[in-house]
Parts: structure tokens; C-alpha cells; sequence
């Protein structure tokens, strides 16, 4: 095992050129312009895989974006570990707060800035390369190992779910390993338990027949940015309470054992807020910080769009207006649900000036890991080893779609090994990714193979 781990050590510099090559592909996958973009990733994470060892590598067509598997299980009698990350990444914009163009991967203080450097092309990497560095030094795998890395985790996993409910015994393992998560803090090796789900809706609202002056028509009609606005503003009240009915029907509360855990965690609330440069932080009343992102439901407007907002001033009521709303949800909760209680209560708060039209984009649900799967305590000494530190147990605000599915249709437990930080800037302008953590992400990855197979 030493032996692999030096090998590691040895090849960073050729592993951090390797990752270049993965992030100069502008794999959105949210766009259309980039679909070729999307296939050229695919075709590179096949390639990798095959070179790394497996002994079968297939890319799988979907109606979305393909699906790169690879397998090598010539390790009869051990157990099999399922390695899933994404190869998609978010769009870039807004382009011109980037330092550095975002794909073309720039190297400084030790990290790697580019689109998807930590979410997740870098940590989807560091299992290719462990698994490669076994080949290599010891010519083969402690157990046996299948790959499935998706293109469409940030736009939801449909295909994946369609793909996994129709091929369970292509993908029948004994747990999922996965590294989509962060570190609690940089250096601290981390074991993730939660994630949070999601219900992420879209409400266009549509008064008059057309866009109109404002000055001719102004107050005599129900602008739909007004309109809407007030609506939006009727979701929550003022202590960050959600008004929807039933929306906390099912939430879990917090267990003593956790809480306990949550207070060791020593989280502090000045250096987050110093860190978002933020005078203060808001959320729901009578929480912490970690339990209203860990924990606690929330409801968040990520985008409205609607009438001139061109250079100078136009006058002008538009037609319509739109907004993305999400919801972050927490276990017990139920997407399904959740969406249609939001939708019942949307179409409530709306007057009769507007039309509406309410869209069900994605969802996920929430997660709850047991921390008692002895791949958990693989993961949890693989992590100890290659840090030489004591694990944290942490839950974590966003949220990886597909975990559910595997739970559910795999019938096995799930480790989530994140090497990234929140600070990275994941979906934000100059993404990066901590070289020393992708080194020792390496390193856990190879040792978490050499625990799970005893
Ligand atoms: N890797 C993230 C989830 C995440 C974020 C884990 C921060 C740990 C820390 C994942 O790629 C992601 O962004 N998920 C989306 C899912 C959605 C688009 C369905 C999310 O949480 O918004
Ligand atoms: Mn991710
Ligand atoms: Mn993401």
C-alpha cells in the first residue's frame, strides 16, 4: 500500500496536467451550444478510464447527455464499490468577474481556477487516478470497482435515474462511493451524512396583452413585476417562517446526538459572515447558521426576469414577468409535495389581474446517511490515513439528486468523501480547487479501496 501512496506523491505534477485537459471542456450542461462540448467530456472520461485500467469502458447514450461507465472487477469473492461523480459543470456567466478565462485552468497559491475544478471534474479525477496508481504499482484493484459519471447532475440526473432503474444489475455493488461534497474546513478530513433536497419551481405571471407605456396605462392595470414582487414577498414572513401550508408538515427535528455533534463543530457565525462580507447574517429565527443550512427548510428566489433592463430608463409595464424559486428541503420531506403545496398556494396568493403559469423544473430529495456502514468506517480510516487527522461528520445545505436513487433502487448505503470547500466558489466566478486536497483525495480514494476490500 505504501508503495501506491508514493507512487501518488510522485505523479501530482503529471495528474494536475491531466486535470487541465478535463477542465478546458466547457461541459454545460444547461446549454444547448454546448451539447458537442458535452460529448467531447464524455469521450474524455472514457478515455481516462480505459487508460487508468478498467477493463470495460462504455459511454451510454441517453435522450439527455451521455453516460460514462467502466468496470474491472477481477477481484471475485470482494466487494464492488460504485463510483459516481458528474463531468457537467454550471454555466460561467457573470463571464467578466472571472480573473482568469474559466476554461483555461490557471494555477495559483496552490489551486487550480477553473469551471468545475471542484464541482466536480477535480474530484471525479482523484478516483481515476487512484485507481490508475493500483494498476500501475501493483497490477490490479484490491476489490472491484465500476464507474458511472454523468453529465447531467446539475440540471437534475433525469436520464441517470431512467438509466439506473433499467440497469441495476450493470450497476449491482456493494456500496457508492462519492466526492461531490466539501471538506468542514481546509485540511480537516470529512465525512458527509446529509444532503438537503429540492424543489425548484418557475412562476410566469402575465397581465396585459402586450407591453404598454406606463405612463398612458400606469396604474390602471396590475403590472406583472409588481404583482409578482408581492407575491414573492408572501412566501415568507418576517422571521424567515415559510407561508406555504403544510410545508413543515414532515420535517425532521434535530436529534440530541447530533445536536451535540453540531456544537463540537465549534462553527463561527462572525468569521461566515466576514467571509460573505455580509454586516449580517438573516435566516430563519430562534437557528444557527449550520442548522438553517443543514437542517432547516428554505425557500430562495434564484432569478427574476421581466420588463427593460437595458442601459438608461424605458417606461414601459411589460406584458410579463418570471421568477426561479427553489426550495431547499430537508428529510422527511417530499418534492412531489412540496411543489404541490407551493402551486396550490401561488395560485391562492394570485390576483385575477394576472395569468400564471407554475412549472415543476427539478427536484431532488433530501438524504440521510447512517454512520454505522462499514463503508462509512472505511471511509472514515481511509480519510484519517491519508490526512492524519481525526474525521468530522458534517450534514451539508446542497444537494446531489441522484443519491436517492441509488439508496432506493441499489438497496445499498452510500459514502459521501467531498474534497472540495464551500469557499471554492462553486457556480460562482473563479472556481478553484485546493491542489492539496485533490493530492490527499488521491490518497484517501486509494486507501478507502485497500479498507473496504478487508
Ligand atoms: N456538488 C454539488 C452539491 C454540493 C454543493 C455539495 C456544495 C456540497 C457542497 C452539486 O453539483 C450541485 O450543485 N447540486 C445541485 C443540484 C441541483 C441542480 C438539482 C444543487 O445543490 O443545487
Ligand atoms: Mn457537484
Ligand atoms: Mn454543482
Amino acid at each position: 500500500m505504501q508503495d501506491v501512496i508514493s507512487f501518488i506523491e510522485a505523479n501530482q505534477q503529471n495528474y494536475i496536467e491531466e486535470l487541465k485537459e478535463f477542465l478546458k471542456i466547457p461541459s454545460i450542461s444547461t446549454l444547448v451550444e454546448n451539447r458537442e462540448d458535452i460529448n467531447r467530456c464524455a469521450n474524455f472520461v472514457a478515455s481516462k478510464l480505459k487508460d487508468a485500467g478498467m477493463s470495460r469502458v462504455e459511454i451510454f447514450k441517453t435522450e439527455g447527455h451521455p453516460l460514462v461507465y467502466g468496470e474491472w472487477l477481477g477481484a471475485p469473492g470482494k466487494p464492488t464499490v460504485l463510483i459516481y461523480g458528474h463531468y457537467d459543470v454550471q454555466p460561467v456567466d457573470p463571464i467578466e468577474l472571472w480573473d482568469s478565462p474559466p476554461f483555461e485552468p490557471a494555477i495559483k497559491d496552490g489551486k487550480i481556477f477553473a469551471r468545475g475544478a471542484t464541482d466536480d471534474k477535480g474530484q471525479v479525477f482523484m478516483h481515476i487516478k487512484s485507481v490508475e496508481a493500483f494498476f500501475k504499482v501493483e497490477g490490479s484493484l484490491p476489490l472491484n470497482v465500476k464507474f458511472i459519471i454523468e453529465g447531467e447532475e446539475e440540471i437534475g440526473s433525469e436520464h441517470l435515474e431512467l438509466f439506473i432503474n433499467h440497469n441495476t444489475d450493470l450497476l449491482k455493488c456493494d456500496t457508492v462511493l462519492i466526492s461531490d461534497t466539501a471538506l468542514y474546513e481546509e485540511g480537516v478530513p470529512t465525512i458527509t451524512y446529509g444532503l438537503r433536497g429540492l424543489s425548484y419551481m418557475e412562476v410566469e405571471v402575465t397581465g396585459p396583452n402586450r407591453d404598454l407605456h406606463s405612463g398612458t396605462f400606469g396604474g390602471a392595470v396590475g403590472n406583472p413585476i409588481n404583482v409578482l414582487s408581492n407575491m414573492i414577498s408572501k412566501l415568507q414572513d418576517k422571521n424567515g417562517k415559510i407561508m406555504i401550508p403544510h410545508f413543515y408538515d414532515d420535517v425532521l427535528k434535530l436529534s440530541k446526538k447530533e445536536n451535540d455533534n453540531f456544537k463540537r463543530l465549534k462553527f463561527s457565525e462572525k468569521k461566515f459572515a466576514k467571509e460573505l462580507g455580509v454586516a449580517e447574517l438573516q435566516g430563519e429565527k430562534g437557528f444557527s447558521s449550520l442548522e438553517r443550512t443543514w437542517i432547516r427548510p428554505t425557500l430562495d428566489c434564484n432569478g427574476i426576469i421581466g420588463g427593460f433592463t437595458g442601459q438608461g430608463a424605458k417606461t414601459v409595464i411589460p406584458s410579463k414577468a418570471s421568477a426561479k424559486i427553489s426550495m431547499r428541503l430537508v428529510p422527511n420531506q417530499d418534492p412531489a409535495k412540496i411543489a404541490r403545496e407551493f402551486t396550490k398556494y401561488v395560485k391562492k396568493i394570485a390576483p385575477k389581474s394576472v395569468k400564471l403559469k407554475i412549472k415543476d423544473l427539478h427536484s431532488a430529495y433530501p438524504v440521510l446517511i447512517s454512520l454505522n456502514d462499514a463503508s462509512t468506517v472505511a471511509g472514515t480510516k481511509a480519510m484519517e490515513k491519508a490526512f492524519g487527522k481525526k474525521i468530522v461528520f458534517i450534514r451539508e445545505g446542497g444537494s446531489v439528486p441522484i443519491v436517492t436513487t441509488f439508496v432506493k433502487k441499489l438497496k445499498v448505503p452510500t459514502v459521501l468523501m467531498g474534497l472540495g470547500l464551500n469557499s471554492e466558489n462553486l457556480h460562482s466566478p473563479n472556481e478553484h480547487f485546493n491542489l492539496n486536497h485533490f493530492r490527499l483525495g488521491i490518497m484517501s480514494s486509494a486507501y478507502f479501496l485497500k479498507e473496504y476490500s478487508a
